[in-house]
């Protein structure tokens, strides 16, 4: 049996990215190596003194936990060593992080990453992952990176993915040809091609929404749940319901098995609890890749969204074709409210 690895993967298909070949290579290939760090991190999270919360808040005024600061600096390392990166926007720092060293400074390329996602599952041995972004930067080569490198239309990233902590551990991740995913194999400590050419099934029978905030949803919203939970034999219904709380695996079983996942807006969240830049968009580039759509529910298309700010949140309606369109149009009959 021959296995493909992930290095060997991105080295064949380097010629299919429009820039300098080995670049992107490279830049992928450090985000996999501390994927691999944080993941022996996750394993023995039950383990080592590391669980729990680190007692500092981050900007958004959440707690962070241990895990969330390791992840971080462990991928910031990663990127500032790789040379093509010059700089990275991140859940957990408030502003930027510009590299200043040389080698840094030229680099071509940005990251908007979260670096530990679901982070409430951490405790509990629940799946969490880590969700990443890049750019070309738009600021000249051999200067700090700035803001404007990040706030970029989605559409502009050049590639996409992200890690699953789960049962197992698996790379995803787009380049705009495709999406294919890579399961870790902990014998030999590689991410193997495991599922070639990811498809999003166009429609399917799963929804993942947090019903505890229904009271608060919009109308359009409540009208679509309902219409999952009806019966109607010729289109599966009643649908099935399934929320982790991890966008990462919410977002992994429904692309794999075809499903809709939505973060509406809430009287809590105004404007959606998802982050745009590391968490929405490079969601919206894999299941664009892998056919399925990505809006913010009113017919908006996620990638098309211009950042103003490097946290900014937007509702979120990601996964099948035929199932995101529908929930568009429950939402669009019924307005804002
Ligand atoms: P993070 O752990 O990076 O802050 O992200 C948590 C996010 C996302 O993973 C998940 O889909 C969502 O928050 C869950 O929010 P609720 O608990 O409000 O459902
Ligand atoms: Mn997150
Ligand atoms: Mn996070």
């Amino acid at each position: 049996m021959s296995v493909i690895t992930l290095n060997e993967f991105i080295i064949e298909r380097q010629s299919d990215f429009p820039y300098a070949k080995g670049e992107l290579t490279r830049l992928l290939s450090h985000i996999s190596i501390a994927a691999k760090i944080v993941n022996r991190e996750v394993n023995k999270a039950g383990l080592v003194d590391i669980l729990g919360e680190s007692g500092v808040s981050n900007i958004q005024g959440e707690v962070q936990k241990k895990l969330d600061v390791y992840a971080n600096d462990q991928f910031l390392m990663a990127l500032k060593s790789s040379a093509e990166c010059c700089g990275v926007a991140s859940e957990e720092n408030e502003d930027i992080v510009a590299f200043e060293g040389e080698i840094a400074r030229n680099g071509k390329y940005v990251v908007a990453m979260d670096p530990l996602d679901g982070s409430s599952n951490i405790d509990t041995n629940v799946s969490i992952g880590t969700i990443f972004a890049i750019y070309r930067r738009i600021s000249p080569v051999g200067h700090l990176a700035t803001r404007a490198d990040f706030l970029q239309e989605g559409a502009k990233q050049v590639a996409a993915g992200y890690i699953i902590y789960g049962s197992s551990t698996m790379m995803v991740y787009t380049t705009g040809r495709g999406v294919n995913g890579f399961t870790l194999d902990p014998s030999i400590g590689e991410f193997c091609l495991s599922h070639k050419n990811i498809e999003s099934p166009t429609s399917g029978t799963i929804y993942s929404i947090n019903e505890g905030n229904y009271i608060k949803f919009p109308t359009g919203v409540k009208n679509y749940l309902k219409y999952c939970q009806e019966k109607d034999e010729p289109t599966n219904r009643p649908y099935t319901s399934r929320y982790i709380g991890s966008l990462v695996a919410d977002f992994h079983r429904n692309l794999l098995k075809g499903g809709i996942f939505i973060y509406p807006i809430t009287e809590q969240n105004p404007t959606g609890k998802l982050r745009l830049l590391y968490e929405c968009n490079p969601m919206a580039f894999i299941i664009e890749q892998a056919g399925g759509k990505a809006s913010d529910g009113y017919e908006t298309r996620i990638l098309d969204i211009h950042p103003d700010s490097l946290h900014q949140r937007v509702p979120l309606f990601i996964g099948s074709w035929n199932m995101v369109e529908n929930a568009e149009r429950f939402v669009a009959e019924n307005g804002n409210t």
